[in-house]
């Protein structure tokens, strides 16, 4: 599944974020090279502050590079005008946060369809995906329901549903079960593992080793840079098949 030899779907080659100038100046990330191959899964962990969540950003399209480059599919993304960003945050990538980010006063399923919607498929070709996918992550039976009459866990679920509503390139997750408790976690970590299994090319920050385990690749960020040392030090990084453990 594995394809690291062909064009990596999402590169960074050199890149850097800073905030801030002279004295203030924060090097968020410091010269950063990445190549995700298709269907990957690359779990990235590293403590508080170190640049995970603006490293991200910037592969996401959702903050502008200081320098370097970012490249999706092999075409280069870090000079696109704003449109075509919007466009490609719209159709390409897709992002889950830590707080679910659903639109309150949608139930599930018009949370699921909504980036379907809003990158122009038909309400039908959308409601129809919307409904598979929920019913892919056994949130079928909740389709009609509010976020606040969902768990922490299946609202996460219907978040990652949505991400998954256009088909995107990548799906980055941003601490994806900060928020969870253990067994939601758990539901969390085998839907990663389903989405893996199906293809879809992955790129999580997490603090969770169970998640970090079960990724292809673990790569450990340090004040901007990707480095050797795992996070936390000693603890149990780049296995996979975590799950096998955890099931039964
Ligand atoms: N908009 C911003 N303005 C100034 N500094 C920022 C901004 N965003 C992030 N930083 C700083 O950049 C560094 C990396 O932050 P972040 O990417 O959020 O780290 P992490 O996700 O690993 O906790 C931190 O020192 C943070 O304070
Ligand atoms: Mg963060």
């Amino acid at each position: 599944m594995n394809d690291a030899a062909g064009t990596p779907v999402l590169s960074a080659r050199g890149l850097r974020k800073e905030h801030g100038t002279g004295p203030g100046l924060v090097r968020a990330v410091d010269g950063v090279d990445l190549d995700v191959g298709a269907g990957e899964t690359v779990a990235i962990t590293g403590p508080s502050g170190c640049g995970k969540s603006t490293l991200l950003h910037l592969l996401g399209g959702l903050e502008r590079p200081s320098g370097g480059e970012v490249s999706l599919n092999g075409r280069r993304v870090d000079g696109l005008s704003e449109k075509a960003l919007a466009r490609m945050r719209r159709s390409e990538v897709s992002y889950v946060f830590q707080s679910f980010h659903l639109m309150e006063e949608l139930t599930a399923v018009e949370n699921v369809e909504l980036p379907a919607l809003l990158a122009g498929r038909s309400p039908r070709a959308a409601r129809r995906r919307a409904q598979e996918l929920l019913d892919r992550l056994g949130l079928a039976g909740r389709s009609g329901f509010l976020p606040c009459a969902l768990s922490g866990g299946q609202r996460q679920r219907v978040a990652i549903a949505r991400t998954l509503s256009n088909e995107p390139l990548v799906v980055l997750a941003d601490e994806p079960t900060g928020n969870l408790d253990s067994a939601a976690t758990l539901d969390v970590l085998q839907l990663f593992e389903e989405l893996r299994a199906a293809g879809q090319t992955l790129v999580i920050v997490t603090h969770d080793a169970r998640i970090a385990a079960s990724a292809d690749r673990t790569l450990s960020m340090r004040d901007g840079a990707l480095v050797d040392e795992p996070w936390p030090p000693g603890g149990a990084t780049g296995h996979r098949g975590a799950l096998a453990g955890l099931e039964g």
